[in-house]
C-alpha cells in the first residue's frame, strides 16, 4: 500500500447552524482571524504529506474554488501598486506541487455519500478525510500524527477523543481496546447513539485515513442516522474484514461547527496571532478586569 497522497474535504454541507452568514457563503470559508477554516484543514493535510486535495462541493461553494485559484485581478493590482510582499503572499498560499480537484455532490445524501463521490479520483489508494469544521491544533499536526500511525500499521486510522457522556448523540462513538500508547483497536462503531446506548465515551473527530476498500462498503450501506448514508456505517461494515484503529491524537479541538466552538477558536488563535495577538491579549485582559 502507498503513502497517503490524497485527501477528501467534504464541503457540500448547508451550514444551517450558522445562518444567516452561510446563506450565500460556504461555512468552510468562515475565517478564524484571517484564514478560512478550509485553509487550516488543507495546511494540515499538506503537513501530512498529501499532495492532491479533493473537494466534494455543492451549490453556493464557488468561493472555495476561487480561494485556492490564481487571483488574476488581485495579483495584477498588487503588482501595479508594487505591493511585492503581499503579492508573493497571495501567490504562494499553496506550495506548487499541490493539486486541487473539485467534484460536485449533486444531492446532500450524507457524509458517506460525499466520500463515495470521490471514488473515481481516489482509485485504489488509501486516502485522508478532513472535516474542516473540526479545527485541530496539534504539534505535529493531527493528520501527520495519523499518517505516521498509518505508515506503521497499514490500515485505516480514525481520530478520536473523549467526549462528555451527555454529548454522544453528536458523534460517531467507538468501542475499542488499547493496543499501544494513544492507540486503540476498534471493535464497533455507531453513529450518534443516545448516551444510554453509547459503547464508550470515545468519539470520532473529523479526521480519517481510510483504505480504498471503504468504497465497497459505502456502496452497500443503507441510509442510517438522519436518513443519510453515514461514513460511520461504512466503517462499521469495513471492520468486519479489516482492522481499523483509533488514534487518541494530541492537540486541541475547536468544534467550529458550533458557535461557541467557533468563538473559542477565534479568541484562542487570535491571542496567538503573530500580528495582532499581543494587542488582542492585552485587550482581553483589560476586559476581564472589568470597568475601573
Ligand atoms: C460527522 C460524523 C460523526 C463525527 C463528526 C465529527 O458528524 O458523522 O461520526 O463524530 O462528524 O465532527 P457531523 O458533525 O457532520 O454531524
Amino acid at each position: 500500500m502507498n503513502k497517503v497522497r490524497k485527501a477528501v474535504f467534504p464541503v457540500a454541507g448547508l451550514g444551517t447552524r450558522f445562518l444567516p452568514v452561510t446563506k450565500a457563503s460556504p461555512k468552510e470559508m468562515m475565517p478564524i482571524v484571517d484564514k478560512p477554516l478550509i485553509q487550516y484543514a488543507v495546511e494540515e493535510a499538506i503537513a501530512a504529506g498529501v499532495s492532491d486535495m479533493i473537494f466534494v462541493t455543492g451549490r453556493t461553494k464557488r468561493a472555495i474554488e476561487d480561494h485556492f485559484d490564481k487571483a488574476y485581478e488581485l495579483e495584477s493590482e498588487l503588482a501595479l501598486r508594487h505591493k511585492t510582499e503581499t503579492l508573493s503572499f497571495v501567490q504562494n498560499m499553496l506550495p506548487r506541487h499541490i493539486n486541487c480537484i473539485y467534484i460536485r455532490q449533486p444531492e446532500a445524501l450524507g457524509l458517506g455519500h460525499a466520500i463515495l463521490c470521490a471514488k473515481p479520483v481516489i482509485g485504489d489508494e488509501p486516502f485522508a478525510v478532513l472535516l474542516a469544521d473540526d479545527l485541530l491544533d496539534g504539534q505535529p499536526p493531527v493528520m501527520k500524527q495519523m499518517a505516521d500511525v498509518f505508515d506503521y500499521y497499514r490500515c485505516s486510522v480514525i481520530g478520536v477523543l473523549d467526549v462528555p457522556p451527555a454529548e454522544t448523540g453528536s458523534y460517531g462513538m467507538v468501542k475499542s481496546f488499547s493496543i499501544a500508547e494513544r492507540l486503540e483497536r476498534i471493535e464497533a462503531i455507531v453513529e450518534k447513539p443516545k448516551p444510554e446506548d453509547a459503547p464508550s465515551t470515545l468519539g470520532v473527530v473529523g479526521r480519517y485515513i481510510l483504505t480504498a476498500r471503504i468504497f465497497h462498503h459505502l456502496e452497500r450501506v443503507a441510509p442510517g442516522s438522519g436518513g443519510e448514508i453515514q461514513l460511520t456505517d461504512g466503517i462499521a461494515s469495513l471492520l468486519r474484514e479489516e482492522q481499523v484503529l483509533a488514534h487518541r491524537y494530541t492537540g486541541t479541538r475547536y468544534d467550529c461547527g458550533s458557535k461557541l466552538g467557533y468563538l473559542r477558536a477565534t479568541v484562542e488563535l487570535g491571542r496567538r496571532h503573530p500580528e495582532v495577538g499581543a494587542d488582542f491579549d492585552r485587550y482581553l485582559r483589560h476586559l476581564e478586569r472589568g470597568p475601573a
